[in-house]
């Protein structure tokens, strides 16, 4: 039988609640189909690790997931740990590693979410976002001289590489052309940012030629957040830079509903490397260690490692479960308006998956 490496890094905050509910939905899943199997290995890198061993995951970490299938990733953030420090030394160190350089990020208004927008039906509101994931605003180039004094400067340069634009362009007019409405919106800010964004406009136009079949279009990232919320169904597929496409995916996953529920993968197309499934959520400390994260972000995460593994059929079965169980009000937990526990969303999911 098939069995599928996975390393699992609950990392901090809810994280820790959401990654385990995680690994049971996909044991259950994979005991029911029984076709293929999980072996998991847990990592437990993050803030605790950090307080131990002043680094967020081992010097060398790297060639431990090295050989896994896929990783599934809950989320870094610590209060007590600058952001940056938790971001750089593991979520990025990972993505930047492995070269997960499509960072993939649908959105839909599941069955029962109450979702904001008035005039939004959920069949208006089905995006995918393609974010740069490997250079752009995170390149992590730049520099503080002068610290403290009035002439202090700090810079962060946006990097932009031919090869880099290219390749998740490429990725992300074949991701729309894998989808029935084949359409495509390019987002950049090339009136203001005029060398970057306009070579981003330039290959796309290069791009596009390889694609003919995929309709597309241009839009501003200012005049792109009011096109979300004026004309949902006029969008499709997403590609923009790594910063651009990190708000608008908040954007996405609020207008959907919640951000609760939304999931990302962070994939290397080229499969050299393992890609990483992950919420989107972040670690929501005020309501960790009790139980109220909503795993559903997670479980769709969960949807799209199995889509990444192959496994079309186990992905299918899980998020038609997933999509009724958030048709029950009763199942939904607090981000959604209701009482259900972490617990409780995860038993349904797996007795749905057994038929029950
Ligand atoms: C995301 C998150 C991260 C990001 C945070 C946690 C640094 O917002 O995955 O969208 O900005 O990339
Ligand atoms: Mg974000």
């Amino acid at each position: 039988m098939k069995t599928y490496k996975i390393a699992c890094i609950p990392g901090d905050g809810i994280g820790k609640e959401v990654v385990p509910a995680g690994q049971t939905a996909l044991d259950t899943l994979a005991r029911k189909l029984g076709t293929f199997r999980f072996e998991f290995s847990s990592f437990d890198w993050g803030g605790d690790y950090y307080r131990q061993h002043g680094i967020m995951m081992p010097e060398d970490g790297l060639k431990d997931l090295r050989d896994k299938d896929a990783i599934l990733f809950g989320s870094a953030g610590d209060p007590h740990i600058p952001d940056h420090i938790t971001l750089w030394g593991l979520r990025l160190k990972i993505c930047q590693g492995f070269d997960q350089y499509a960072n993939v990020r649908p959105t839909r208004i599941l069955p029962g979410i109450d979702a904001p927008l008035k005039r939004c039906r959920p069949e208006d509101l089905n995006w995918v976002i393609v974010r740069e994931n490997s250079e752009g605003e995170y390149a992590g180039v730049g520099g503080r001289v002068h610290q403290g004094h009035p002439t202090e400067v700090a810079t962060d340069v946006a990097m932009h590489t031919r090869t880099g634009v290219e390749r998740i362009m490429r990725f992300a007019f074949g991701l729309a052309r894998s989808r029935p409405r084949k359409l495509l919106t390019v987002v950049t800010k090339s009136n203001a940012q005029r060398h970057a964004m306009v070579m981003w406009d330039e290959i796309a136009v290069q791009i596009s030629k390889e694609f003919p079949d995929v309709k597309w279009d241009k839009e501003l990232v200012d005049a792109m957040t009011a096109r979300m919320v004026n004309r949902p169904a006029s969008i499709d597929t997403v590609v923009a830079t790594n910063l651009h496409a990190d708000v608008l995916s908040d954007l996405a996953a609020a207008l959907a509903g919640s951000l609760g529920i939304a999931p990302t993968g962070n994939i290397d197309p080229e499969r050299r490397y393992p890609s990483m499934f992950e919420p989107i959520h972040g670690s929501a400390f005020d309501i960790m260690g009790k139980g109220l994260a909503n795993p559903i972000g997670t479980f769709w995460s969960c949807v799209m490692m199995l889509e990444h593994l192959g496994e079309q059929a186990a992905a299918d079965k899980l998020m038609e479960v997933i999509e009724s169980v958030t048709a029950d009000p009763k199942l939904h937990t607090g981000d959604l308006g209701g009482q259900a526990t972490t617990a409780q969303v995860t038993s349904a999911v797996c007795q749905r998956i057994n038929g029950a």
